[in-house]
């Protein structure tokens, strides 16, 4: 590897950014095809690649923009809430939808293993979106559960994680706390 530094250095300075903090450009094809890359070298066994993407882009972030008015009617909001929602899925120059595909009936690999592996996924898209120069936000809400949402998204047995948000970011994302330290999560298991 040529630069094992600059990548850890990549890994530890990545935060979210949030839609309202980015601005065009947002990643070309080939820029998010390196990002699915990435993905797919997260831990995964079996390989049985238990998540995939769908990118909203161009026109298809109008019809975002409708799914989410008509779940914000649905869950009560008033029409001015709705057609915040309905901004709101307009902000990001891109936005890329997680679909997890679980085989709950397999044999070999639990769920909560495939679900490690959809985390995993997620993960290196947005290091690999940070080390491209780019900021991202992996987003979900109540939404994501809506019935003509996941219908828009999901194939039969699919479920719809949420969409990652994605542009170039206009602000240094300040953290709103601090992190845990290391020591906080690693320790010695006793003997
Ligand atoms: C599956 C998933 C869904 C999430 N959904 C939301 C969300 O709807 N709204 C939100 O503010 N953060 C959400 N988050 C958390 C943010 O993406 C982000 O990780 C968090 O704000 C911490 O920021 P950091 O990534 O800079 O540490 C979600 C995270 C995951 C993994």
């Amino acid at each position: 590897m040529a630069d094992r530094t600059a990548l850890l250095a990549a890994l530890l300075s990545r935060q979210s950014v949030g839609a309202k903090h980015l601005a065009d450009p947002g990643p070309d094809a080939t820029q998010l095809r390196l990002m699915a890359d990435a993905a797919l070298h997260a831990p995964d066994h079996a390989g049985l690649v238990p998540f995939r993407f769908a990118v909203v882009r161009g026109a298809a972030r109008e019809r975002l923009a409708q799914l989410f008015a008509q779940a914000a009617r649905d869950a009560g909001k008033s029409e001015p809430e709705a057609q915040i929602d309905a901004e709101r899925a307009q902000r990001a120059p891109i936005t890329v939808a997680v679909i997890a595909r679980i085989d709950l009936g397999h044999t070999l690999v639990p769920s909560h293993e495939q679900w490690a592996c959809v985390g995993g996924a997620l993960t290196n898209f947005l290091n690999a979106a940070h080390a491209l120069g780019f900021g991202g936000k992996m987003l979900s809400g109540a939404k994501v559960r809506h019935p003509a949402v996941q219908q828009a998204f999901c194939e039969s047995g699919e479920t719809l994680v949420g969409w990652i948000a994605l542009g170039t970011p206009v602000k240094s994302p300040s953290r709103g706390g601090s992190k845990p330290g290391a020591a906080d999560v690693l320790t010695d298991w006793p003997a």
